[in-house]
């Protein structure tokens, strides 16, 4: 999986004038349309697996619908100026359809001027534009799921876990979890809200919580490391709790536990997106769980109104959709 998604941007860039991203080898005599995919940054562990799906969901795609789909990927390299260069670039090249995971989430407005000028019609997913930038257009489209749900639902396996391993979790036993925090960008709909709403549902459920420190970690597993690093260091044994707005970053801290100086540092680790590495960790109950961000539910709608909106029809049979946004359920997963 990995491998697929090493491809170099050079690569990526001969794709396109290529062609080599083209999914049917032989061209049929029925429709062809061609979908532009931009992510914000291929080193995201769960983008990735967002764009294998999409990958797949789209070879599929074509399978069944006999239409010949041509999809080329570009990897927008964390710069909203770069990404707004290569919208310019699929326009050009007359793609039908753009399928764009925004750098920047507050700033589409130039993004979705460029496809309102062309009628390119847009499906954001992963990171949301604001509600205005989503007003500016009727055809553009978000996919991706609810963040407070996320977070609720991190905070009711945390409970769970709490209930039945109440000594081994809070070490010190004073009836309160001491936590630390690795948090996303900021900025993004996924980091705060999950947040917050992580920490509700535990205190709700009746435990007591104290920060004892908080950073973000731009959903990264060698930030989440060197945080977690830092925090060892400074809190050792307190660290009761390690809530992590996703796996990578929990990964980070599972990595800093392990090499650990001091000798039985343990601490309830929770993270998000039921990745392949936290799949593992869980099992070996080296994480108390995580929370399945549906890559493939999220690809199938990506592509579903891809194929609608390229064909020019209006949207229909998409499941979760509400005015102009799809909202994926989230699903739990524990030891
Ligand atoms: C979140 C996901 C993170 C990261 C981020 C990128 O939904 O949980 O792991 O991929 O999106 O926008």
């Amino acid at each position: 999986m990995k491998l697929k998604w090493a491809v170099s941007v050079l690569g990526l860039m001969l794709s396109m004038v290529l062609c080599c991203g083209c999914i049917a080898e032989e061209k049929t005599d029925t429709e062809e349309l061609r979908v532009g995919v931009l992510v914000y940054n291929q080193d995201d562990l769960f983008i990735q697996s967002v764009r294998d799906e999409l990958d797949e969901c789209f070879r599929k795609t074509e399978r069944e619908e006999s239409c010949r789909i041509t999809v080329s990927f570009f990897d927008s390299m964390g710069s909203q100026l770069t990404q707004n260069e290569q919208i310019d670039t699929f326009i050009e090249n007359g793609y039908d359809v753009l399928c764009v995971n925004l750098v920047d989430r507050t700033d589409a407005a130039t993004i979705i001027d460029k496809g309102k000028s062309a009628n390119v019609p847009i499906v954001f997913f992963n990171r949301e534009p604001v509600s205005a930038d989503l007003e500016r257009w009727d055809r553009i489209y978000y996919v991706g799921t609810d963040a407070a749900e996320g977070g609720k639902l991190q905070g009711e396996i945390f409970l769970d876990y709490y209930e039945k391993h109440r000594e081994t979790v809070d070490k010190n036993g004073d009836g309160v979890i001491q936590y630390v925090l690795l948090e996303g960008e900021p900025g993004h709909q996924d980091a705060a809200i999950r947040t917050e709403s992580c920490i509700k549902r535990i205190k709700e459920g009746g435990a007591g919580m104290e920060r004892l420190a908080g950073a973000n970690a731009n959903w990264k597993l060698n930030q989440g490391k060197e945080k977690m690093e830092a925090w060892l260091q400074e809190f050792g044994d307190e660290i009761e709790a390690v809530i992590s707005n996703n796996d990578a970053m929990a990964l980070g801290a599972l990595d800093a536990l392990g090499k650990q100086k001091w000798s039985k540092i343990q601490a309830a680790v929770i993270g998000l997106d039921g990745i392949e590495e936290a799949r593992i960790a869980i099992q070996e109950k080296r994480m108390i769980g995580t929370v399945i961000n549906d890559a493939e539910g999220q690809a199938e709608a990506i592509v579903k109104l891809a194929l609608q909106l390229g064909r020019g029809e209006p949207p229909k049979n998409i499941p979760g959709m509400e005015k102009r946004v799809v909202r994926l359920p989230y699903e739990l997963l524990t030891q």
